[in-house]
């Protein structure tokens, strides 16, 4: 599925619809350039998923968590963010806690997935995303 979005309100809609279809312990992941609409987009998961704080991105502190105030039962109850850049291989993303997370039912929504190697389950979620010409536009697309 391809969605051109022209806001960031378009961005947090989009968002939410996937946000609706995730299920504890599953991994999203996001791959774009700089400003392409990661972390926005994130922003409107973490709103659909009950998370009241503020979503800001990863880049200096490697990995966010972010819990639902009060979840709805089977719904994910934490979002972890992770911006995997800086590290160096699997390993390194084991000890922030990858493992650990899902088995507790986060849902891990990772920017540079590459990193994490085979710790990618084949089910994962991908999602791309560009920036048009123009200010607000943006290409999301969703392919799995
Ligand atoms: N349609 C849009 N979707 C997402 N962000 C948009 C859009 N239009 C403008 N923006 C702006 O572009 C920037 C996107 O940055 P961000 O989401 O942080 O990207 P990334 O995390 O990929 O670097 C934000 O400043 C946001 O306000
Ligand atoms: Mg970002």
């Amino acid at each position: 599925m391809m969605r051109e979005v022209h806001s960031v309100e378009e961005t947090w809609a989009l968002a939410k619809e996937v946000a609706e279809t995730l299920k504890p312990g599953e991994v999203v992941c996001l791959e774009g350039d700089l400003g392409a609409g990661k972390t926005t987009f994130t922003q409107g998961l973490a709103k659909a998923l009950g998370v009241e704080g503020r979503v800001t991105s990863p880049t200096f502190c490697i990995v966010q968590e972010h819990r639902a105030k009060s979840p709805a039962p089977g719904r994910p109850g934490l979002l972890v963010h992770m911006d995997l850049y800086r590290l160096h291989g699997e390993d390194d993303v084991i000890a922030i806690g990858w493992e650990d997370y899902l088995a507790e039912g986060a849902v891990i929504v990772v920017e540079w997935p590459e990193r994490a190697g085979s710790l990618i389950p084949p089910t994962a979620r991908r999602i791309e995303f560009r920036h048009l010409d123009g200010e607000e536009r943006r290409l999301i697309q969703i392919l799995v």
